[in-house]
């Protein structure tokens, strides 16, 4: 089904050509003065200068030529030569009508998927999950929905911080308490144990104290650090103690996501892509493309484009150490083989975008992507306190994902408490849905690269831009429609049914349900789910402004109350799709 924007376009620039002038000045965009019109057209102004003829007797002739227009109906020339366009009521219903016929309402996947991966979560094994992965968990998880949604073959990996400092200072944290263990004996010959020697609460306690005492004590940081480099040397009981960490810590991290309703495709990491280190520098090295610099390889990445240095892409230190750089690129090796994706997305905090500058274009200039394969990084903003701080917790330390989860959740259940009544175990579902909403809106209505600041008050509110306003819609739609299908005299009918005048809250509420396939592509293009949200938003206020000031269930016209009925059930439904979307859905009630 073509975009609503699209057909109107189509017969602006029609009337551009029939009025003897290039069609591609019919462009039409939204109107920027709601008051005045829907649509509008500001080609006129263009064609002037070309035809070099005052815009208005332009913008006249195009109006005189669209009056036969069985789409638009108002169509106004304006001064100096706007073009105001306003929609045939018939139309835009037996558009709607059109939409709840079709597949994704009328949404046109793209003709040729891509395949597209997405590197997302990244948490760190080892250490608890902090909000500072939130973001990339909650953007991520939406980016993959929108990008499945318009068709694509979409691949999201946690891509795990599996290798890294972590694991040495863990494995010197346990050291100092239980020495004993056979994986320090380096002439132990043995089978390991099966069992791991710690449980996850106390893989929880080892590395933050670890973590600290390496902050204090340079002797402990050294040792940790070469007991990484001696384990990522495959040093034998310290991978039999990276495999306890691992399995001891991944199914605490599924957990967590699972929590936040984020899924992923894969479970890679890091230390996957190992084994294809050695091999893909020396080939770097063989081809002239690193070479020794102070000991480490690196490769150069400046551009003669580039307004500020791009320094080498180092991808082995002098200790012969990889690092977080030569993961990364290793990791596009074994994507090209498994995958050989169309697409990379890549998201991650954009204090990392150096890094990832760095990386594309080693990757780009050793020809391990094609030239044809688009590659971007997705870097996003920091989630501040009220204090315009990084958020913290109450006594300074870093917020845990669960701390914040389970805060938010009870700052919803107060609410959901209040005044009514429902069963303790309800009430706690309802303020778990509600609470994820919160949060999950509450970061993805931001644009991903600004900052912003997570107000608990504010982002559990019921009213204004916030996840809870559009579930409290959603759960009123989904009232009314349980209250009509108990009456018999009720029923729905096809929304262009019949031929009437509409009121203005109706219109307002038709015309943005008929922009929904051109929300979700722009969405998709720009990788955008800030544009679903604020879509969402302006389509709950518009029914909630309906609902006021139309009394639906009390309506005596029989056929305009079936219309509404099928109307309010396509907003539902597009509500529904674009919650999904964002990776959140709405209760029955609340
Ligand atoms: N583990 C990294 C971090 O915590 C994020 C990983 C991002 N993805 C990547 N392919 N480098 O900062």
């Amino acid at each position: 089904m073509k975009k609503i924007i699209e057909l109107i376009a189509e017969e602006v620039k029609e009337a551009f050509a029939a009025c003897g002038y290039e069609e591609r000045f019919g462009m039409v965009s939204l109107s920027n003065r709601p008051d005045l019109c829907q649509y509008q057209c500001n080609g006129a102004m263009a064609a002037a200068k070309q035809y070099k003829k005052p815009p208005i007797e332009i913008a006249n002739a195009v109006v005189t030529k669209l009056s036969e227009s069985d789409i638009l109906s108002e169509v106004t020339a304006v001064m100096p030569g706007f073009i105001n366009i306003k929609v045939n009521t018939e139309f835009l219903a037996a558009y709607l009508q059109e939409m709840t016929e079709k597949e994704k309402y009328g949404f046109e996947e793209a003709e040729s998927p891509l395949t597209i991966v997405i590197d997302y979560g990244g948490p760190n094994v080892a250490k608890p999950l902090h909000i500072g992965h939130l973001r990339s968990a909650v953007i991520g998880e939406s980016i993959k929905r929108i990008c499945r949604f318009a068709g694509h073959n979409v691949i999201g990996d946690v891509h795990l911080g599996d290798l890294g400092l972590q694991m040495g200072l863990v494995m010197e944290g346990l050291r100092t308490t239980k020495p004993e263990l056979p994986y320090y004996d380096e002439n132990f010959r043995g089978e390991y144990p099966k069992e791991p020697p710690f449980t996850l609460a106390e893989l929880e306690q080892i590395y933050p104290a670890a973590s600290a005492r390496s902050k204090e004590d340079p002797e402990f940081k050294e040792r940790a650090q070469n007991t990484t480099l001696e384990f990522q040397l495959g040093r034998r009981g310290y991978v039999a103690l990276w495999h306890h960490i691992m399995n001891v810590s991944i199914p605490d991290l599924k957990k967590n996501y699972d929590n936040l309703d984020v899924h992923f495709d894969v479970w890679k990491g890091e230390s996957d892509v190992q084994p294809l280190i050695p091999d893909m520098v020396k080939d770097l090295i063989d081809r002239g493309l690193a070479y020794e610099s102070q000991g480490a390889m690196v490769v150069d990445v400046q551009e003669e484009t580039d307004s500020k240095e791009v320094p080498p892409c180092i991808v082995r230190k002098s200790n012969g150490a990889a690092l977080y750089a030569t993961s990364d690129l290793a990791t596009i090796l074994e994507r090209e083989k498994l995958y050989s994706p169309d697409r990379y997305i890549y998201l991650a905090d954009k204090r990392q975008e150096m890094h990832f500058t760095q990386v594309f274009r080693v990757a780009r200039k050793a020809g391990f992507v094609g030239p044809e394969t688009e590659i971007s990084f997705l870097g996003f903003g920091t989630m501040n306190g009220k204090d315009g701080k990084p958020f913290k917790t109450r006594d300074g330390g870093v917020m845990r994902l669960e701390r914040l989860i389970a805060d938010t959740t009870e700052e919803v259940l107060k609410k959901v408490s209040e005044n009514r009544e429902m069963s303790e175990a309800e009430a706690k579902e309802i303020s778990g849905m509600i609470g994820l909403a919160a949060i999950k809106y509450g970061d993805l209505s931001n644009q991903a690269t600004k900052d912003y600041i997570f107000d608990l008050e504010r982002f559990t509110s019921f009213e204004g831009n916030t996840g809870p306003y559009i579930l409290y819609t959603m759960v009123r739609i989904k009232s009314i429609l349980s209250r009509v299908s108990e009456l018999s005299e009720v029923k729905p009918v096809a929304i262009n049914a019949s031929v009437r005048e509409y009121g203005a809250d109706e219109l307002a509420l038709m015309l943005l349900a008929a922009r929904f396939s051109d929300v979700m592509e722009h969405a998709y293009e720009e990788t955008a789910p800030h544009k679903v949200c604020q879509y969402i938003y302006e389509l709950a206020d518009a029914f909630n402004g309906f609902y006021h000031n139309n009394k639906i269930i009390a309506e005596t016209d029989k056929v305009k109350q079936g219309e509404w009925i099928s109307m309010i059930t396509l907003v539902l439904h597009l509500l529904e799709v674009c919650t999904d979307l964002l990776g959140f859905a709405a209760p029955d009630r609340m």
